[in-house]
C-alpha cells in the first residue's frame, strides 16, 4: 500500500500557522532562503509547504492555475529545489477548501498531474470542503465511505503521476484515522483539530496522544499538527516542551513561524541536534506516556541503540520538584544520562533522582544502561 516515502517523520515548514492567507511567491522564497541561512536545512528541515489560499481558477480544460500572488508555480518549485529543499502544496477533496478556494473535487487526476508537472513533492489534502457531503450521507458508515473513497482517489491520482509525492491526510483525527490512514496511502495523518500558539492548546493536543504509538511507523505517522515554536505566544520553556513532546511523539516537525525573523533562542530550539535525533531516530517508534502523577507526566520513546528519550513534563504553571524512577522505564537503578536541552552529559545518575522542572517545562533526557 505504501509509496516508500517519509521513512522518517517529515521535517520542514508550512505557511499556515504564521501567515494564514498572507502568502505569495516572495514570502515562500524568503522562507526557503531563511531555512538555509538559519541552519535549519542542515539540521534536517526539507519541505517548504504552501498551505491554503494559493489557488486561482480552472481554465476551459479544467486545469487549476495559481492566483495572481503565485505567478509561476513551476519557477517557484525550481527555486526551492535549487536551495536543496522540496516544495509542498495543499488542496481539499471538496469543491472548496477550508478558506473557500478551489478544491480538487472532480479534478483529482488533473490536479495530481499539474502538481507533478510543477515539481511538487508533498500534498496536504484537507477534508474541509467535503464535510457537508459527509454530513448529508444517510448513515455514518456512508459518510465514512465518502471520505475514505476521496482519499483513495487522490492517492491513486498521485501514484499514477510517477512522481514521489508525500501524502498528508488532514481531517482532524475524525473517525480514528490512525486505524485506516495507511489503507488510503497516507504518509501522515492529523490526529486532532488545529493547534494554536497557546500553551493550553498545545498541551491539550500533545498530552492527548497517549496510546497512539502503535499506529505509527516508517512511512506512516501520527500528526499532532504543526509547530508554533517562535510565533511568540508561549515562553521558551513552553516551546521546549512543545518541541520535546513532538520529538517523543515521533511527530512531523513542520515549523510554523516566520523563518526570516527568528531569535537565536527560536533557532536553538528548532535546530537542537539531540532533540531532532530523538524525533528522527531510525527505529521510527513513537513514544508514549509512562506515568502521570498530578501535573507531572513522564513520557518515553525507545531508540534504535537501546537507549530511551525521557521527558519529565510539568503541566503546572510553577516549578515543581519530583523524583524520577528509572526502574519504571525498564532500566536499573542507575543510568547514564544526557540532559538534551542543557546539552549536558550527566554521567551516571542514581535513584532517587530529584529534579526541579520549570512551570510548563520539561526535563528532557536521553538515558541508557
Ligand atoms: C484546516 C487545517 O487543519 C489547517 O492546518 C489549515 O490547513 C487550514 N485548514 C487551511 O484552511
Amino acid at each position: 500500500q505504501q509509496n516508500g516515502l517519509a521513512m522518517r517523520p517529515p521535517m520542514g515548514w508550512n505557511s499556515w500557522n504564521h501567515f494564514h492567507r498572507k502568502i505569495d511567491d516572495a514570502t515562500i522564497r524568503a522562507q526557503a532562503e531563511a531555512m538555509v541561512s538559519s541552519g535549519m536545512r542542515d539540521a534536517g528541515y526539507t519541505y517548504i509547504n504552501i498551505d491554503d489560499t494559493w489557488q486561482g481558477t480552472r481554465d476551459a480544460q479544467g486545469i487549476i492555475h495559481p492566483n495572481s500572488r503565485f505567478p509561476d508555480m513551476k519557477a517557484l518549485a525550481d527555486f526551492v529545489h535549487s536551495k536543496g529543499l522540496k516544495l509542498g502544496i495543499y488542496s481539499s477533496p471538496g469543491t472548496l477548501t477550508c478558506a473557500k478556494f478551489e478544491g480538487s473535487y472532480g479534478h483529482e487526476l488533473q490536479d495530481a498531474q499539474t502538481y507533478a508537472a510543477w515539481g511538487i513533492d508533498y500534498l496536504k489534502y484537507d477534508l474541509c470542503g467535503l464535510r457537508d457531503q459527509i454530513k448529508a450521507a444517510p448513515t455514518p458508515e456512508a459518510g465514512n465511505k465518502i471520505m475514505v473513497d476521496a482519499y483513495i482517489k487522490m492517492r491513486d491520482a498521485l501514484r499514477s503521476t510517477g512522481r514521489p509525492i508525500v501524502y498528508s491526510l488532514c481531517q482532524y483525527g475524525n473517525d480514528a484515522v490512525w486505524r485506516w490512514g495507511t489503507t488510503v496511502g497516507g504518509n501522515l495523518w492529523r490526529t486532532t483539530g488545529d493547534i494554536n500558539d497557546h500553551y493550553s492548546r498545545m498541551a491539550e493536543i500533545g498530552f492527548s496522544q497517549a496510546g497512539l504509538s502503535r499506529f505509527a511507523g516508517p512511512g506512516h505517522w501520527n500528526d499532532p499538527d504543526m509547530l508554533e515554536v517562535g510565533n511568540g505566544g508561549m515562553t521558551a520553556d513552553e516551546y521546549r516542551t512543545h518541541m520535546a513532546l513532538w520529538a517523543i511523539l515521533t511527530a512531523p516537525l513542520l515549523a510554523g513561524n516566520d523563518l526570516t525573523t527568528m531569535t537565536p533562542e527560536t533557532i536553538a530550539i528548532l535546530t537542537n541536534r539531540d532533540v531532532i535525533a530523538v524525533d528522527q531516530d531510525a527505529a521510527g517508534k513513537q513514544g508514549d506516556r509512562v506515568s502521570a502523577e498530578g501535573p507531572i507526566e513522564i513520557w518515553a520513546k525507545p531508540l534504535e541503540d537501546g537507549s530511551k528519550a525521557v521527558g519529565v513534563f510539568n503541566r503546572a504553571p510553577s516549578p515543581l520538584t519530583t523524583q524520577v524512577d528509572f526502574s519504571k522505564l525498564g532500566f536499573g537503578h542507575a543510568v547514564k544520562a544526557k540532559d538534551l536541552w542543557q546539552a549536558k552529559d550527566l554521567g551516571t545518575i542514581r535513584e532517587p533522582y530529584t529534579v526541579t522542572v520549570p512551570g510548563h517545562g520539561v526535563f528532557f533526557l536521553r538515558v541508557s544502561k
